[in-house]
């Protein structure tokens, strides 16, 4: 499988890959649809092509789905705008009727697209025989719970708006992850750069010892999106070596954790959740957080300067 799509929909398409490799055992692929259309990519016609977009108009996209048909591929669309240019185009696909998205940093729509690619790779994962039957009803369930769990979340207003206050005034912010939540990082990063105009680089929590560490002082706010099972040992030291460096952390973690809370500045908890389904709830607190960074900062967060809704243009 290769999946393209641009912004926030190339991330919704790290997480599926994370997703259908997990899960279904299914190779994947995910690609800028920018850079995909202009470098002679390896496209067979037993690959199937996944192509992402809230608005379905994307022109990069567009192109790279051209590009992919001629080839022979089959193009499989998840867009929200109904009979937009994208659905059109596309072999089959499915829509994730999120509504209008208003406000140009997208956000219900990553939702959107991450419910409908888990749903895909739970039933790949299900019809492949990739995954114990027990393990398939255990997220199904728990899927069905995620509504429930999300209005959890986004009781931690109160919290994150102070936090944001207290981090407001910084000039450049750190976003780490690992697994699941790497993709979560990067597109906490880009919401804050969107909205606030905070510079932020969302970063894999291991790499970080091979450059962004250097970054680290008082003022950098590091966001550590800590709510793994997997690995949690591996981010506690994360979180040690930013501490050492007196970086500030504003961790996301699991109800009842411990650890990081003692060694974080601050921490907002979220509900626990199986770690496939994790990006689900943990990108909330941090579209939260830009949002109040950006109100506090005076900015316009429906309309941001220099960005498009949607991007008919190379
Ligand atoms: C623009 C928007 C982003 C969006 C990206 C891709 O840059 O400002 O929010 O993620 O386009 O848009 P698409 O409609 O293809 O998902």
């Amino acid at each position: 499988m290769i999946i393209i799509g641009c912004g926030t929909s190339w991330h919704a398409g790290l997480v599926a890959e994370y997703l259908f490799e997990d899960l279904a055992r299914i190779p994947v692929e995910v690609e800028y649809a920018s850079e995909f259309r202009y470098r002679n990519p390896i496209i067979r016609e037993t690959d199937v092509i996944i192509a992402l977009s809230q608005s379905g108009e994307t022109a990069d996209t567009l192109a790279a789905i051209e590009l992919a048909r001629e080839k022979g591929a089959l193009v499989y669309g998840v867009v929200n705008v109904v009979g937009s240019s994208i659905s059109r185009l596309t072999d089959a696909g499915s829509y994730i009727h999120a509504g209008p998205e208003i406000g140009v940093a997208s956000t219900k729509a990553f939702t959107g697209q991450v419910t409908l690619l888990t749903m895909m790779a739970l039933q790949l994962a299900h019809s492949r025989g990739t995954i114990s039957a027990s393990y398939y009803q255990r997220l199904l369930t728990e899927l069905e719970n995620i509504p429930h769990k999300v209005e959890r979340v986004l009781a931690c207003e109160p919290q994150i708006e102070y936090i944001a206050k207290e981090i407001q005034d910084s000039h450049n912010a750190l976003y780490l992850g690992r697994g699941f939540n790497f993709p979560v990082a990067l597109e906490g990063a880009l919401k804050l750069k969107e909205i606030s105009y905070i510079h932020a680089e969302g970063y894999p929590a291991a790499e970080m010892k091979h450059g962004p560490i250097a970054l680290i002082d008082e003022n950098m706010p590091v966001i550590v999106t800590a709510t793994n099972r997997n690995a949690y040992d591996k981010i506690v030291s994360n979180i040690q070596e930013v501490k050492a460096r007196k970086g500030k952390v504003i961790a996301i973690v699991a109800e009842g954790e411990k650890t990081i809370s003692e060694m974080a500045d601050y921490t907002i908890e979220i509900p626990e959740t199986e770690d496939p389904l994790a990006p689900l709830l943990s990108v909330i607190p941090l579209q939260l957080l830009s949002y109040y960074i950006a109100v506090g900062r005076g900015c316009n967060v429906d309309q941001p300067r220099n960005l498009a809704k949607s991007v008919t243009v190379e």
